[in-house]
């Protein structure tokens, strides 16, 4: 396994995930982390990230010293090349010409690292490659035992490399997509030259955490609150390959989820892979509680508390349970424990219910917890769920509470679903659904006036929203296909009754919410 020091880089996670990628398993520690915590580790390996600051000043990052008395390959990027390079006896330099973006670098195909890896071959015999670049410093002098494998125009030292001692440097950063060689550089630094298998598949992966769980839970028995969302759905499916009949599921229908949403998790999940699911009707129950309240806040409070009752109340009646299992994956690891810089945490859906586990003294269970996002949905597939399942667009933990604008009501909620179940339909059937990130309709308790036939029609208002992101904190409206929007909005009104018009959302996050709530 692979150590990647984060040095306060944005890209530290992509770092991360690209490795795995390469088939081998990686974590992420901050670089101050305790250096005991770092050995105990052993890694066959350590990438140093990039990073905001400039090792001229004091109080920067350094690297531990841990790091070279391991002995083992090290590649720093971007900062952590300066930083290697500082510490090991290098100068580096404030940089005349900083250089942000792209640039073609002349990689010297003598060092291990870069040996054949190439975009074009250059006249000189040089392999050019097209890389991203960001830099204020630069490296000016080696340090002792270093050659340079890389250069540009305006950072001559643009890669070093020791391959006597495995220590490498490059000022690009191989993690991102634009560096188009970037992928084969950083599996050559982690199969080639730390010797790693290459074995972290999905098939491994659900080995490994099968025998983890059995391990841990024994003969106990384990409850999980299934949402339907990509991570509880994944974790019943392993914990049920693991554990089988020591798990038990609970699945509540609040009255806001999508349409034919309760019916789908037991048609997959009991029906067709023999899991225990019990299933709890509690729309009345939710919409009872949210009458008369239109603050999207309290909305989501109540909806939050009132799933943790109905799961309570129907986890009190199981005897013998002893472990709660939770969907948490590596980013919220990640975040919470403020290794990764800057980003603000992703709302997590009230379905990792908080609080629960010591208010029922139960023990947590959380084997997804060193997985990304990709990952989890690569074993989900593996473990025999549905690719609709698995590839699907997140749904807010408040479902429809979010998306019916004021206060909810029942009148509300069934032409929504129908609208919004439509309009999915619609993107799969056209090839948009995986070309866009989240897509969903909202509705808005106004009244407009339309007409059909003779008839006057005053009736409510549908607004779709389509966007595409990373990340989630910040998207672009969506430009689907005129045609294709026309055809939407008139399933919508010619099959809804009640509904008289449709627009569609074009405001980007910021400045506005991907949600209407
Ligand atoms: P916003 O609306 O903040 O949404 O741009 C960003 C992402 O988070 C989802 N979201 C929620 N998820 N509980 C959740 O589990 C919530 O209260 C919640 N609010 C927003 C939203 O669907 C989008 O994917």
């Amino acid at each position: 396994r692979i150590l990647i020091l984060d040095f306060g880089s944005q890209y530290t996670q992509l770092i991360a995930r690209r490795v795995r990628e390469a088939g081998v398993y990686c974590e992420i520690r901050p670089w101050d982390a305790e250096p005991a915590r770092l050995r105990e580790f052993a890694p066959r390996g350590v990438v140093l990230s990039g990073g905001p600051e400039s090792v001229h000043f004091e109080d920067t990052p350094r690297v531990p010293d841990l790091v070279f008395e391991l002995g083992v390959p090290v590649l720093g990027i971007c900062y952590g090349m300066q930083a290697m390079a500082h510490q090991l006896g290098g100068t580096v330099e404030p940089s005349a010409q900083k250089e942000f973006g792209y640039a073609q670098v002349r990689a010297r195909g003598h060092s291990r690292l870069l040996r054949d890896i190439e975009d074009h071959a250059s006249p000189e015999g040089y392999g050019l490659l097209d890389v991203w670049m960001s830099h204020g410093d630069r490296v000016a002098a080696l340090p002792p035992g270093f050659k340079v494998i890389a250069s540009t125009g305006s950072a001559p030292i643009a890669g070093i490399g020791d391959d006597e001692r495995g220590l490498y440097g490059v000022q690009f950063h191989p993690e991102v997509t634009h560096t188009r060689q970037g992928q084969r550089i950083l599996e050559r630094f982690v199969r080639g030259i730390c010797g790693c298998a290459g074995d972290w598949t999905a098939g491994n992966i659900i080995e490994d955490l099968s025998a983890r769980v059995r391990e841990q839970v024994g003969d106990e028995n384990v409850l999980l609150g299934l949402s339907g969302g990509v991570d509880s759905s994944v974790v019943a499916a392993l914990l049920h390959r693991a554990i089988g009949e020591q798990l038990t599921c609970v699945f509540v229908d609040n009255g806001l989820l999508r349409l034919g949403e309760g019916d789908q998790v037991m048609a997959t999940f009991a029906r067709h892979m023999g899991v225990r699911v019990l299933r709890v009707d509690a729309e009345d129950r939710f919409l009872d509680r949210l009458a008369g309240v239109a603050d999207p806040e309290q909305k989501r409070k109540i909806i939050g508390n009132t799933f943790i009752d109905v799961f309570d109340e129907e986890a009190g009646r199981l005897e013998n349970v002893q472990w709660l299992a939770q969907g948490t994956i590596y980013p919220d690891v990640i975040e919470s424990a403020g290794a990764s810089t800057g980003k603000a945490h992703v709302i997590k859906s009230h379905h990792n219910v908080g609080g629960l586990p010591e208010r029922m003294n139960l023990k947590l269970l959380e084997p997804l917890r060193e997985l990304f996002k990709d990952e989890v949905r690569r074993i989900g597939l593996e473990l025999g769920l549905p690719a609709e399942m698995v590839q699907r667009h997140p749904f807010p933990g408040p479902g429809l509470g979010v998306r019916i604008l004021g206060e909810v009501r029942k009148a509300y909620t069934d032409p929504l679903r129908r609208a919004d179940a439509i309009f999915i339909e619609e993107l799969r059937r056209h090839d948009l659904y995986d070309r866009t990130s989240q897509a969903f309709a909202v509705f808005l308790p106004v009244k407009s006036v339309g007409v059909t036939g003779d008839g006057r029609r005053y009736e409510y208002v549908v607004a779709l929203r389509a966007v595409e992101t990373i990340d989630f904190m910040t998207a672009r409206w969506a430009q689907l296909p005129y045609d294709f929007l026309d055809h939407v909005s008139r399933r919508i009104i010619n099959e809804i009754d009640g509904i008289s018009r449709v627009v569609y959302d074009i405001s980007g996050k910021p400045p506005a919410t991907i949600e209407w709530e």
